[in-house]
């Protein structure tokens, strides 16, 4: 089954108002059931926008986006992703493992299954120690680790990410890239991921997605076919080649 699927997608903001931006033109993009896709490119090129799209809180100007086989709206309604976006995007009034649980309130699921669950995504995101905190005693990353836990929570069958990352050191990203391989790989959950490190991107993806500045278009698609992906992986000659190859085609 086709986890994502976007067809001739434009979007334009701010149509026909002297700040109008044309910010994806003419995009088309599968993800497969329990594929990983990342979307590498500059600055302003559109992931955010794209990823926006898939997960239904804005609509495209042209084209169509189609989650687990239904229109976005439909995948939206029902639940379909779990998204973790460059803000953390918690909330101020709810501890840690409050923010966790919200999701599977939303779904209904009952008070100690929600407990445990959430207790159990803290511990992987290494955060068991702070789920009475509130977002604003934790640090940038741990708050970001907080949206992925979350995001995690409800096991959904699509993931959304947006730069989750980001905000990490170095060893927790390392970390985190092979937790969230290994939930992903248990699970058959799909990834779309949107990230600015190359290196990153290799590591995880089936499928490196390369796009161009303003408007932002795909013109590149990579498929990283790694025997592994594990610690050795990152040393391997074949993950160099692949990094080499996203390389010369963001620079093309
Ligand atoms: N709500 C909006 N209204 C108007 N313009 C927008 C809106 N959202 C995004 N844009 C514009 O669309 C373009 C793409 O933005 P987007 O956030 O998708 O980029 P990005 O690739 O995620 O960049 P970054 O790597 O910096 O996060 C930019 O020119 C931005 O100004
Ligand atoms: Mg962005």
């Amino acid at each position: 089954m086709t986890a994502v699927l976007i067809e001739r997608v434009s979007k334009v903001f701010n149509a026909g108002r002297p700040d109008e931006v044309t910010a994806l033109s003419d995009v088309d993009l599968t993800v497969g059931g329990g594929q990983f896709v990342s979307l590498i490119g500059p600055s302003g090129c559109g992931k955010s926008t794209l990823l926006r799209l898939i997960a239904d809180l804005i609509e495209p100007t042209v084209g169509t986006v189609t989650v687990a086989g239904k229109p976005a709206a439909q995948a939206r309604r029902d639940q379909e992703y779990g998204i973790a976006f460059q803000q953390a995007g918690l909330f101020e009034w709810r501890t840690v493992r409050r923010n966790v649980e919200l999701p599977l309130e939303l779904r209904e699921v009952p008070k100690a299954e929600r407990r445990a669950r959430a207790e159990e995504m803290l511990a992987l995101v290494g955060l068991a120690d702070f789920a009475g905190h509130y977002p604003a005693q934790l640090s940038g990353g741990m708050q970001q680790r907080v949206a992925i836990a979350r995001a995690l929570a409800v096991h959904p069958p699509l993931l959304l990410m947006d730069e989750p990352f980001g905000a990490l050191d170095e060893m927790t990203r390392e970390r985190l890239q092979a937790e969230l391989l290994h939930i992903c790989a248990k699970t058959g959950t799909s990834t779309v991921f949107v990230t600015h490190s190359i290196a990153e991107a290799v590591f995880l993806s089936d499928k490196v997605v390369v796009m161009s500045a303003r408007p932002g278009r795909i013109t590149a698609s990579i498929d990283i076919d790694l025997p592994a992906r594990d610690e050795a992986a990152r040393q391997s000659p074949e993950y160099f080649e692949f990094v080499t190859s996203v390389r010369k085609a963001l620079r093309a």
